[in-house]
């Protein structure tokens, strides 16, 4: 018998506002042509002035909790994945776990950037298997548009704000890829490009906050070779083909990569799930929106093979294959 994390319910949380191509084009000398051209995306969330990352984490949260048919009392462990916390200390988890949970359970912040989601529901798997949770909240959220020089338009048109969250059961499973749950995480990182993609600012480094500086170009390259290789490893470690998946869910930073990644693996474009034309980049929350976005249209079904994978800040990547 083996303990498998299954994810019981998923949930998603956009602010209200959308700045769209044109609106932004209005601002910096760019063009919804360009925009839409180079990268798919057509428009963004904004968060409201009074919206922190953690007020995005817990409406994701209650609505993947609403959808597991769980309370919030009943989880033993609350991971949130961001690059963006409300403050530099306590971590983001800790807001979300004392307006949802229970206290005395643990919370924490976890943070890779764009691969926060993958990097999380591996340490939240190994947290279940090891017999440590039965019951997780796993929120990838971000307010980018906090840390965006809107002056420059090489990154200021890339990203959005946004929350996705899952929970994740304890489950007896046969140890076989027929079993729900996550079968698989492969992570990675590669430090020797932090200055690829990276916030020039911190608490250690100018006490300021800082802004995201990015090598789009290079960033892009890294992206499609290390993107379809942690797919490639998680099917070599679960012995099934790329035919055999039903989803691919990636992380949502630009549509070219998401078009070249497919096309290298010999992936039907049809089996991708995009979401970047209408949230843009959302960093560790881009997942599971996307996520989200094939369960609630009822793409994604249970018992569906669904593939995860993400790319960012680090550089970091990984992958995460899952049965619904
Ligand atoms: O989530 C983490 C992972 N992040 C990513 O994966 C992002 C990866 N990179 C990308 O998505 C793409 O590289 C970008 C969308 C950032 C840029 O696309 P590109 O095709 O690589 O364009 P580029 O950076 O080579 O720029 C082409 C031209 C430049 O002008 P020159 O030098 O050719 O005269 C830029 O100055 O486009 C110009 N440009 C713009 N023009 C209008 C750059 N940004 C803009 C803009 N509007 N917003």
């Amino acid at each position: 018998m083996t303990i498998r994390s299954v994810i019981a319910g998923v949930g998603a949380y956009l602010p209200e506002k959308v700045l769209t191509n044109q609106e932004l084009a209005t601002r910096v000398d760019t063009s919804d042509e360009w925009i839409v051209e180079r990268s798919g995306i057509r428009k963004r969330h904004i968060a409201a002035d009074d919206q922190k990352t953690s007020d995005l984490a817990i409406e994701a949260a209650r609505r993947a909790l609403a959808a597991a048919g769980r309370d919030g009392q009943d989880v033993d462990l609350f991971v949130v994945a961001t690059a963006t916390p409300d403050h530099t200390f306590p971590a983001t988890a800790a807001r979300v776990q004392a307006a949802l949970g229970r206290p005395g359970v643990p919370a924490f912040d976890l943070q890779a950037v764009c691969s926060g989601f993958v990097y999380g529901l591996a340490v939240v798997d190994n947290f279940i298997r090891a017999g440590q949770a039965k019951c997780a909240v796993l929120v990838g959220a971000e307010t980018f548009s906090r840390i965006l020089d809107w002056n420059d338009r090489t990154t200021c048109v890339l990203f959005g704000d946004g929350a996705g969250a899952v929970v994740l059961t304890a489950e007896d499973g046969k140890g076989t890829t027929a079993d729900r749950g996550v079968l698989s995480t492969h992570l990675h990182s590669d430090g020797r490009h932090h200055d690829m993609l990276y916030v020039d600012g911190g608490p250690s480094s100018s006490q300021t906050t800082g802004h995201v500086v990015m090598k789009g170009k290079e960033v892009f390259k890294h992206a499609v070779v290390n993107l379809a290789d942690a797919v490639r490893e998680a099917l070599a470690a679960n012995n099934v083909t790329i035919d055999q998946v039903d989803w691919l869910v990636p992380h949502q930073a630009n549509k070219r990569i998401l078009d070249s990644t497919a096309q290298k693996l010999g992936m039907d474009p049809g089996k991708v799930i995009v979401t970047v034309q209408e949230h843009a980049n959302t960093s560790a929350a881009s997942i599971p929106l996307a996520l989200h976005a094939g369960v609630a249209d009822g793409r994604i079904k249970p018992g569906n093979l669904v593939l995860l994978e993400a790319m960012g800040g680090g550089f970091t990547w990984g992958s995460a294959l899952v049965r619904m």
